[in-house]
């Protein structure tokens, strides 16, 4: 668990893509704009954003767009290395408890980059999802 640590660098790069694709976000109701990036174990980047819906349910996480662009880019054998996660007011924004599932399909090992209460944290997917459910 946690072989490698992410270097200062990487988690940069992945806030920067992540702070990109923020900006795409469709946040009409909350107008609170999040942006994820995911670094897989392959090295490749993908991105997301959240996308509301008038029909508010309906609306996909940040974390959620990017983990399924990944999976419908590559596949599904894809393993995701690191998350980032950035929102434009600055305020606390850790993966809601479906994202933290989701990241942990893919990402047993995932180290997560984002905003805690007392500033900027990084977490193991298990440490936020203790217990996490997958098919044995
Ligand atoms: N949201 C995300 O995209 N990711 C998070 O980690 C927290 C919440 C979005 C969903 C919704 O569009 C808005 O933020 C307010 O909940």
């Amino acid at each position: 668990m946690g072989k490698t640590e992410i270097s200062a660098e990487t988690r940069k790069m992945l806030e920067q893509a992540a702070l990109k694709v923020m900006k795409n976000a469709h946040a009409p109701y909350s107008k609170f704009r999040v942006g994820a990036a995911i670094l897989l174990t392959n090295g490749k980047i993908f991105s997301g954003c959240n996308v509301e819906n008038a029909s508010y349910g309906m609306t996909n996480c940040a974390e959620r767009t990017a983990v399924f662009s990944a999976v419908a880019e590559l596949g599904p054998k894809i393993e995701i290395r690191a998350v980032a996660l950035t929102n434009d007011q600055g305020v606390a924004c850790s993966p809601c408890g479906a994202c933290r599932q989701v990241i942990y399909e893919f990402g047993p090992d995932a180290t997560v980059f984002f905003q805690g209460a007392k500033g900027p944290k990084q977490a193991h997917i298990t440490e936020l999802l203790p217990e996490g459910f997958r098919f044995q």
